[in-house]
């Protein structure tokens, strides 16, 4: 599958595409099917609300076979190397639970941010998938978007005040546990402020990511993006994939964020058939 030029346009202008149904319901039942184990995983790659409920977990596509199946179909793979004009490898996989009445929010921010001063990125040649898995609707915390705002590029933020000035130990954990926790938890490590985000949203309007499950959204690593809390009663866990460009390889770091969030392997991706997903249709492939 190859993105139409029109399609092609369409993302450079907006930061975005949308690409409704793109998953069958029997891809996306494969899918949830693996979300118990996932989840139940006690490891530093699962994130936890304050509730305690999960959050996120990374890199699920190295620890399981439908997800690493998924992060390599060409129906997403080829899209990306088009965007990119060039090959593509995973930076960062993750899949974010916004779970019914627990899920918090994410506040607003430019994702290419982080992985530019966390992860020594240099250039924003670098795109997100978001799969949704469950419906999204205007009651569960949609994705929420500020269109063209990828065309001011990366809007430089300090951290916030109580992250800059954190003791941190030997073993590189602070108050806040691990120093790269507040790159992944509802209080953001870099926080736009309002005046910027206002002329962002009088210039370009938001707009809410909606729809049923086997919803593909791709967004630009620039795109200005946030959360709510979801307030519905109903789950909506969704997959994100970034797929960054092999020639835009990380610079080393003395103190880099764990390869769960921003991997150093710069090989191009292979692709799996348009069809991997459904092979594995009442099997166990693990
Ligand atoms: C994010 O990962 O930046 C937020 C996406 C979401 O709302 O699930
Ligand atoms: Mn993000």
């Amino acid at each position: 599958m190859c993105l139409t030029k029109e399609q092609i346009e369409f993302y450079r202008q907006n930061g975005f595409l949308a690409l409704p149904d793109y998953f069958r319901t029997a891809e996306i039942e494969v899918l949830m099917a693996q979300l118990p184990a996932v989840f139940a995983e006690d490891s530093p790659r699962r994130i936890l609300e304050k509730s305690g409920a999960v959050r996120t977990v990374f890199a699920s596509h190295v620890t399981n076979e439908a997800f690493r199946r998924f992060s390599q179909l060409a129906r997403l793979v080829a899209p990306a190397r088009q965007l990119l004009e060039s090959d593509v490898y995973i930076h960062q996989f993750k899949i974010n639970a916004k779970v019914a009445l627990e899920g918090d929010q994410w506040e607003w921010h430019q994702d290419f941010l982080y992985w530019h001063k966390e992860d020594g990125m240099p250039a924003p040649r670098v795109l997100s998938i978001a799969l949704f898995l469950q419906e999204v609707n205007d009651f569960n915390g949609p994705m929420l978007l500020i269109p063209g705002s990828h065309k001011e590029g990366m809007i430089d933020v300090s951290p916030h005040e109580k992250y800059s000035s954190a003791m941190v130990d030997a073993s590189g954990q602070d108050t806040h546990g691990p120093i790269w926790m507040p790159t992944l938890t509802a209080d953001l490590k870099y926080k736009i402020d309002k005046q910027t985000l206002a002329k962002l949203v009088c210039k370009n309007n938001i707009c809410a990511a909606t729809g049923r499950a086997g919803f593909v959204l791709f967004f630009d690593g620039n795109m200005f993006h946030a959360s709510a809390n979801n307030l519905s009663p109903f789950d909506r866990v969704s997959v994100c994939v970034a797929y960054n460009s092999v020639e835009n390889p990380l610079h080393e770091l003395s103190n880099p964020r764990p390869t769960f969030l921003a991997s150093r392997d710069f090989s191009p991706l292979e692709t799996v058939p348009d069809e991997a997903l459904l092979e594995m249709r009442g099997g166990s492939h693990e």
